[in-house]
């Protein structure tokens, strides 16, 4: 095997560059393994900390567990401990793909009429604002169980650098600034969360620093007791004496009852591309897998750009209607996965699509539509074994519920808004949702995470984004510009587009589309929505197999991190 030695280039945000010594097979070979490790996140901090662990001989998988935790700290709007997510597990060695399934569930004592008046009409704010919110978190028993089952350091190890960054603390961004602007009013009413965000009740200047002692002493628990540290114990009485005394329903049962779920991923295929993404409770890899197969009918890549915006959107419509219908927690309805994710149902399905006219979404027979949320973080991870890591973590909107128990440093996730609080009605993003994802006792609300792989004999992609509702059409956009030939930095970065079914219309990013696009795009039918600006926060690698190349990318919207190092993983 012929081999040379290349320099290959990893970005760093300060604008240096990082220069690598690394190997790379001849191009007329595949490479077996990649020739670097790489991690793409959204903050500096957090990929620090991933590729500490890697340095310290462990693989994706500890690794994972260390930029979950560092992101828990320093971007407590995004995700966090008390919150939950989707990690989407490659282990190379025998090619086990999984989705570890840490949502957070209702607690027992919920029910469908929680957020309604005497007059059965929702009050606002209630499944957003307050502990009433708060699903019993998932995040701290996927950790453990990655760290245990796949990694191969101890949990220790893989969450020093996340109570390092709790106890020491992390400087204010523009970004933090905006997100606790934005929820000022919530943060300011609970004590405990205005003390460690906010500065004397208002929102800290750039710079500052945000300490976390309580967090740091709860990393510490989990460390040592694993589980145990988190839903048991001195913590777990902490967490609900202060969740119940804010109004909301948690028990030690509640905690102690906390499972997560290793799930198979959702699988499909779209033009020699091998997709493997997130499993119910997300929506996330159903719809994609969806709206690939119905995009695969149609010569996209020979199309004008206005005809395939056009059947891009008709096909995202398509699938969000599904989606409204069909789709909440797998362990509570039958969700028709097979069916919903066959060629046969793509074909049926995409057969109203008219080449020249959009379809009116009231049309497609279904009434619902699906709930999200408005923050949420994902890291990309692969390391030199070829393992690798997609997940995508939340709290639901900024800073979640924005309530933390006393003495925990847990800030409570506010993900039982993405229940539909009552079939029909608007939540407070003013979406509704149907009889499938309504509040159950024990029940995960749907979400639209998607973490994602996709490969062929040609590489290896890793993708996702936060992002709400639209985290699935973004992943489908990085998908087709994957598909078109292009690298990493053009999937985080191209402009984006929209459409989910109901309110019927196409939203899209500055620069999205030309004028003429526009006009065209009309006179088709379609109400477009522009936007102020951008949105979604993309983190990927891409493992080239031909020339051995690894090229994480991290969407310029945001402030992230994709770095390369050389790691062996023993
Ligand atoms: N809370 C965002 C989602 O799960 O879709």
């Amino acid at each position: 095997m012929s081999v040379m030695a290349c320099l290959l280039s990893g970005r760093l945000r300060s604008g240096a560059f990082l220069l690598l010594a690394c190997s790379v097979l001849s191009p007329a070979l595949f490479a077996a393994r990649p020739p670097v490790a790489g991690i793409a996140s959204s903050q500096p901090l957090a990929t620090q900390a991933g590729m500490d662990v890697l340095a310290s001989g462990g693989n994706a998988f500890d690794a994972a567990v260390a930029v979950s935790a560092a992101l828990a700290v320093v971007e407590p709007y995004g995700s966090g401990v008390g919150g939950g997510g989707f990690w989407l597990l490659h282990r190379e060695r025998d090619g086990f793909d999984v989705m570890v399934d840490g949502r957070e569930k209702a607690p027992l004592a919920a029910h469908r009429s929680m957020y309604l008046d005497d007059d059965g009409n929702v009050v606002p704010g209630l499944s957003v604002n307050g502990a009433l919110a708060a699903a019993i978190p998932g995040m701290p028993a996927a950790l453990v169980h990655v760290s245990r089952r796949y990694g191969q350091l101890p949990l220790q190890r893989s969450l020093a650098p996340a109570i390092r960054l709790a106890r020491e603390g992390f400087k204010v961004d523009a970004i933090y600034r905006r997100m606790a602007q934005f929820r000022h009013a919530s943060l300011q009413a609970d004590g405990a969360a205005a003390d460690i965000f906010l500065r004397d009740g208002e929102v800290p200047a750039i710079g500052q620093r945000i300490v976390q002692q309580d967090l740091a002493d709860t990393l510490i628990a989990m460390a040592r007791f694993g589980d145990a540290g988190f839903y048991q114990g001195a913590l777990a009485r902490r967490l609900v004496e202060g969740v119940r005394a804010a109004g909301g329903l948690w028990t030690l049962q509640d905690l102690a009852d906390y499972r997560i779920v290793e799930r198979e991923p959702v699988r499909g295929e779209y033009h020699g591309l091998r997709i493997t993404s997130a499993a119910a409770p997300s929506s996330g890899g159903i719809a994609l897998i969806s709206m690939l197969n119905m995009l695969a009918d149609f010569p996209l890549q020979t199309l004008d750009g206005a005809t395939r915006t056009h059947l891009v959107i008709e096909a995202m419509r398509r699938a969000y209607r599904d989606r409204a219908e069909f789709l909440g927690d797998g362990d509570f309805v039958d969700v028709p996965v097979a069916h919903l994710t066959s060629r046969a149902h793509a074909r049926q399905s995409g057969a109203s699509i008219r080449l020249q006219q959009a379809t009116p979404s009231t049309t497609l027979n279904a009434q619902l539509r699906e709930t999200e949320g408005l923050d949420t973080t994902h890291f990309s991870i692969i390391d030199q074994a070829g393992n690798r890591v997609a997940a995508t973590l939340s709290i639901n909107y900024p800073f979640g519920a924005c309530v933390v128990p006393p003495g925990t440093g847990v800030l409570l996730n506010d993900e039982m808004d993405d229940f539909s609080a009552k079939p029909g009605v608007p939540n407070v993003y003013g979406l509704v949702g149907a009889d499938a994802n309504a509040i159950e006792p024990g029940k995960r609300p749907l979400s639209s995470m998607s973490p994602t792989f996709v490969e062929s004999e040609a590489g290896v992609a890793i993708l996702g984004t936060p992002g709400g509702s639209r985290i699935i059409t973004m992943v489908l956009l990085g998908i087709l510009d994957l598909a078109d030939g292009n690298g990493p930095e053009s999937w985080v970065s191209l402009p984006r587009y929209h459409h989910q079914y109901l309110p019927d219309v196409v939203q899209f990013e500055p620069g999205a589309f030309s004028a003429k696009q526009q006009q065209d795009l009309q006179a088709r039918g379609h109400e477009l929505k522009p936007l102020d600006s951008g949105y979604g926060n993309m983190q990927a690698i891409y493992w080239d197999r031909q020339t051995g190349r690894v090229t994480p990318a991290s969407d310029p919207r945001g402030i992230g991190d994709a770095r390369v190092g050389l790691f062996r993983v023993k």
